[in-house]
């Protein structure tokens, strides 16, 4: 059984689809252990709580330090007894200390084909702004894994999505949620506690 904590920042609807996708058995082998929220109010811990997952408060505001604040989200982890770390709408840097511990298990879910639209300042709907801006027929989001850039770690899953005439940010940023993220994350997850997504040279490969 793979003990996942989910760090969340805003409405969580990507962690209501890995919550659906455990509830629902497409995602085997998974209990969501937790979730950690840096902003006290953000709608994903009221889904936790609704699905009676543990909700908790911790954010670097909190602290005299990031040392502090980093020796607690370590300990946090380790009570839940985390094996894999899902960062979903997590607008959060995470610490170096905590990327090295958990090397190779902390994934993200980014609303672009990386490497376009990412790295710093990408995130949320500025992205679908970018790529309306750039004027690209497709986009989509990948899920990768956690190294110390930003949105740069191994690729684990991506998925295409059209861009529609007329599209705004936030209906560009509704569809790839719809077919592309709330897909991909709950596939990745099941694939890792399923032994079948391995980094290899810094390269992922998925065996079915
Ligand atoms: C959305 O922009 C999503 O594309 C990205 O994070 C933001 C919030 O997602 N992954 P969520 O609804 O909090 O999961």
């Amino acid at each position: 059984m793979l003990n996942v904590t989910v760090f969340v920042s805003g409405g969580g609807t990507n962690l209501q689809a890995v919550i659906d996708a455990v509830a629902a058995g497409t995602v085997t082998n998974v209990r969501i252990a937790g979730v950690i929220s840096n902003k006290k109010d953000a709608y994903a811990l009221e889904r936790a709580k609704k699905a009676g997952i543990k909700g908790i408060y911790l954010s670097p505001r909190e602290f005299d330090s990031k040392e502090a604040f980093c020796g607690r989200l370590l300990e946090t982890l380790e009570q839940l007894q985390t094996d894999l770390i899902v960062l979903a709408g997590c607008l959060m840097i995470i610490p170096g200390e905590v990327v090295d511990r958990y090397r190779n298990r902390i994934i993200n879910i980014h609303p672009s084909l990386i490497p376009s639209f990412c790295g710093a300042g990408f995130y949320g709907l500025k992205v679908h702004e970018e790529a309306l801006r750039r004027g690209v027929k497709v986009t989509g989001a990948t899920v990768h894994f956690v190294d110390e850039g930003t949105d740069t770690g191994p690729i684990i899953f991506q998925k295409a999505v059209e861009v529609c005439q007329g599209d705004t940010p936030e209906s560009l940023q509704r569809r790839v949620m719809e077919q592309a993220e709330w897909i991909l994350l709950p596939k990745a997850i099941d694939g890792i506690a399923n032994g079948k997504i391995q980094v290899i040279d810094g390269i992922v490969r998925v065996t079915e």
